[in-house]
């Protein structure tokens, strides 16, 4: 059977670097079934995959998120595999945004990824995070070439996430549409909305077309997020992905000493979206959250939900999804995703399924 490697990401700000080759065996486990024998091992000084194939998917290897180059071994010799490239828009879509609370994006990139792989519809797919935050989810949605749906609470990161989108568009000269409007419904405010559209599939001066590329949309609402199902009304999603609060008071002492940027969660300094106060632990909010996401859910749907395991438990959080009407996964390389990012937050993930 030929070997493979397949050397991993670097990834700027990881603060979790040295679980990353263990994740991404269980990600290629998980989303290429044709890899046998998946081995950590290195290439020089840097990470990588080594792996058995009879059958080599190309398409499932380069939308492993923490690929950087694929090689096939024979005779000791490595030879790099002219992978195709799965992303419709730039890196940087993702990776210029820096603030505290921002969620890693190689991270964000390998929830997504675990989340769509269960779904078996074809693309583009429409996925919400309904804790969208300043959108890093939904700019990793983008680039992979699907939809974008959210909702926040903290208008300021909805500021941010409508602002930055717009020059985003604008600086590389995307013919798109980007909006922001008052949300009434019977007279009332119920906040705002951002709508965009990116045409990838018309060219600009100096942006060539991508025939054949999807016109990406994304709507965020601004708004609490056990009104999501309210706001979106009829509406039905392929995926949910969401990175919850951490439960993390980030203090200025914290923040002045080395801050780990993105990877630090600071939910408390997006702003209190619960007047009078704050439940430091999200399980209240995923407790009462859940049902209504798996309501939003199209058969065949995913949810994949990443957590501090400090604040909830992972057999809590089965429980809220088993009872939600959801079959989580939660077994073989589905337990290979917990990790460290700091002394405050030890993170996890899950994915489950609707019927
Ligand atoms: C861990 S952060 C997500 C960060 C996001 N992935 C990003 O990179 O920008 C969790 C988000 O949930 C938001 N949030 C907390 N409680 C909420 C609620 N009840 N309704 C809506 N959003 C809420 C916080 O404001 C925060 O932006």
């Amino acid at each position: 059977m030929p070997d493979f490697r397949m050397l991993l990401s670097p990834s700027a700000n990881h603060v979790y670097r040295d679980a990353t080759p263990r994740l991404a065996a269980a990600e290629l486990e998980i989303t290429a079934g044709f890899a046998d024998q998946i081995a950590i091992t290195s290439l020089g000084r840097a990470d990588a995959l080594r792996f058995s194939a009879d059958d080599l998917d190309e398409l499932a290897l380069a939308a492993q998120s923490s690929l950087l180059v694929g090689f096939e071994e024979s005779d000791g010799w490595l030879r790099p595999l002219d992978l195709p490239n799965l992303q419709v828009m730039d890196d940087d879509l993702v990776t210029i945004p820096k603030y505290p609370g921002k969620t890693n994006e190689a991270f964000t990139r390998l929830l997504l990824h675990l989340t769509l792989s269960q779904v078996s519809r074809p693309g583009p797919l429409e996925v919400l995070d309904p804790l969208a935050g300043r959108g890093t989810t939904l700019l990793a949605a983008w680039q992979a070439g699907h939809h974008g749906f959210g909702v926040e609470a903290d208008e300021k990161a909805f500021d941010a996430l409508a602002s930055y989108l717009k020059t985003y568009l604008r600086t590389k000269r995307i013919k798109h549409s980007a909006q922001v409007s008052r949300v009434r419904r019977e007279g009332r405010s119920l906040g705002r909305r951002l709508d965009a559209e990116a045409r990838l599939d018309e060219a600009t001066h100096d942006h060539p077309a991508q025939p054949g590329a999807p016109r990406l949309k994304m709507t965020v609402f601004t708004g609490d997020t056990r009104d999501s199902a309210t706001l979106f009304g009829r509406k039905r999603f392929d995926a949910i992905v969401t990175d919850a609060p951490y439960g993390v008071v980030h203090g200025a002492e914290q923040r002045s000493s080395g801050q780990r940027g993105s990877d630090r969660h600071g939910s408390e300094r997006h702003g209190d979206p619960h007047p009078g106060g704050r439940d430091r632990s999200p399980s209240g909010l995923l407790a009462e959250a859940i049902p209504i996401w798996r309501s939003q859910l199209k058969p065949g749907g995913a949810l994949g939900i990443s957590w501090n395991t400090y604040t909830l438990s992972r057999d809590e959080l089965l429980e809220m999804l088993t009872d939600a009407g959801l079959h989580p996964f939660d077994d073989g390389p589905w337990l290979e995703f917990e990790h460290r990012v700091d002394s405050s937050i030890n993170r996890d993930l899950v994915v489950a399924i609707t019927d």
